[in-house]
């Protein structure tokens, strides 16, 4: 074949490929009916549990697709600002992970959601859903989300084979003194950092801190969510740093460098005791197959023992979105029965339903669901969004990670206090937490 004709061939091959391509585009199916959302479910348990939700809803509706656009960061760190860009942009997808509390107020500000109060109705959601979490996702008296789960916040994990093998008795770590002799304990028998910390995104920093503030007392803590702690000086808000800058020369070295996940999976493996998480730590252990009560297990944070500190994650319907029917069907099924009992039991959390199958859940749940029942006061995470007012909440992980590094009292309780007086008229929530 001389060249001329290879030439000519060649070109009509591509001319044929191009041509088919373009008749396939023009041609193609319609795209199968969707569903699109977003949330932050990356690591191994969280993934997990939000597949078993996305099969419920596949059960439920075999002909949509579900696109799930997850956005690795914990506890929103990344997705958060990406769906601010995205909503006000008018993108927003059916439906995103967000926090119910104070993290809806500018999207309801800004009316970017369509209030769901019918759909609450239809679904029968107020009966089984508990006032404190039902009111939560609520602005004006309509409703505008449905929660998917109650996580704990005050928690800490410890593996129980290095307790055990120290004598150190997990029930006794009630105070902060207690927590930190037992650390002593532990590093005299070699193991150098006991507690481990993953501050990649740093709101871990300020999850720890939060926990701390919580056992000074709950009144003090309903200060601070209203904005009362106003005083640089206020002796409770210094003893909490104090107790924080303890806590933090008992940490790993390495913390910047690790995600909240890979601090856990140091617990799990031994190499460090405790660490401070909310209860999605559990689908790690979980994911690890280890046993409650066996190889890991849990104490309230020192001083909150009759406290739940609440993360609850919820979805809603945001406006205009290009597949609204989807929304609601999501929604519809984020808030069932059926969905609670796919997701939570692997997550970590709890239901937020009165009314789930117990049986479902696992040993640390049934302790969980125990203390929600009989705790004695609830409050809401800052850290997690809800608390408190964005303007706040906004500059409140760079003052933590800022302390963990310099480790300066005065400074961070400076900055926190003109951090709640700059956004004092924000605070429009009273909380009544006693
Ligand atoms: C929280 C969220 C939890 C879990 C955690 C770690 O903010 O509510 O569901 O995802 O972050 O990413």
């Amino acid at each position: 074949m001389n060249k001329t004709v290879l030439y000519v061939a060649v070109a009509v091959i591509i001319t044929a490929l191009i041509c088919s391509a373009t008749v396939w585009y023009v041609m193609r199916p319609a795209p199968a009916d969707v569903l699109e959302i977003y949330h932050w479910w990356t690591s191994g348990g969280e993934k997990d549990a939000i597949d078993a939700l996305v099969d419920v809803f596949a059960d439920d509706y075999p002909d949509t697709g579900v696109i799930q656009s997850p956005v690795a960061g914990g506890a929103g760190y990344v997705m958060k600002a990406v769906m601010k860009s995205l909503v006000l942009a008018g993108e927003a997808p059916d439906a995103f992970q967000m926090h119910a509390g104070y993290e809806g107020q500018p999207y309801f500000e800004g009316k970017y959601l369509e209030p769901i109060s019918d759909l609450w109705q239809e679904e029968g959601w107020k009966p089984v859903i508990p006032d404190v979490v039902e009111d939560m996702v609520k602005f004006d008296g309509e409703y505008y989300a449905v929660p998917v789960n109650i996580h704990r916040v005050n928690v800490v994990w410890y593996n129980k084979h290095v307790l055990d093998d120290n004598g150190v008795d997990p029930a006794t770590l009630t105070t902060w003194d207690a927590f930190f002799d037992a650390c002593d304990t532990l590093v005299t028998a070699g193991i150098a950092h006991p507690i481990a910390l993953g501050d990649i995104g740093k709101w871990t920093d300020t999850h720890v801190l939060e926990q701390i503030i919580a056992g000074e007392g709950i009144d003090f803590y309903e200060d601070w969510v209203n904005g009362q702690v106003t005083s640089a000086t206020d002796p409770k808000l210094v003893s909490a740093l104090n107790t924080f800058a303890t806590y933090l020369g008992y940490v790993n070295v390495d913390h910047v460098t690790l995600t909240w996940d890979e601090a856990i999976a140091r617990v799990i493996t031994g190499d460090a005791a405790f660490s401070v998480m909310g209860d999605w730590a559990n689908g790690e252990f979980y994911k690890a197959g280890k046993v409650y009560d066996t190889d890991y297990g849990t104490i309230p944070t020192p001083g909150t023992g009759v406290m739940y500190g609440l993360c609850i994650d919820c979805f809603q319907h945001p406006k205009g979105v290009k597949h609204p029917e989807n929304s609601l069907r999501w929604l519809k099924v984020v808030g069932s029965k059926e969905g609670q009992d796919a997701f939570n039991p692997i997550k970590g959390s709890i239901s937020a339903r009165t009314d789930s199958d117990t049986t479902k859940y696992g040993p640390y749940q049934a302790a969980a669901i125990a203390d929600f029942t009989a705790a004695t006061y609830m409050y809401p995470s800052v850290a997690h969004g809800s608390g408190a007012p964005e303007a706040f909440t906004a500059e409140l992980d760079d003052i933590m990670s800022a302390f963990v590094t310099d480790k300066d009292v005065s400074a961070a309780a400076s900055a926190l206090t003109a951090a709640t007086n700059a956004a004092s008229d924000d605070y429009i929530k009273v909380w009544d937490l006693d």
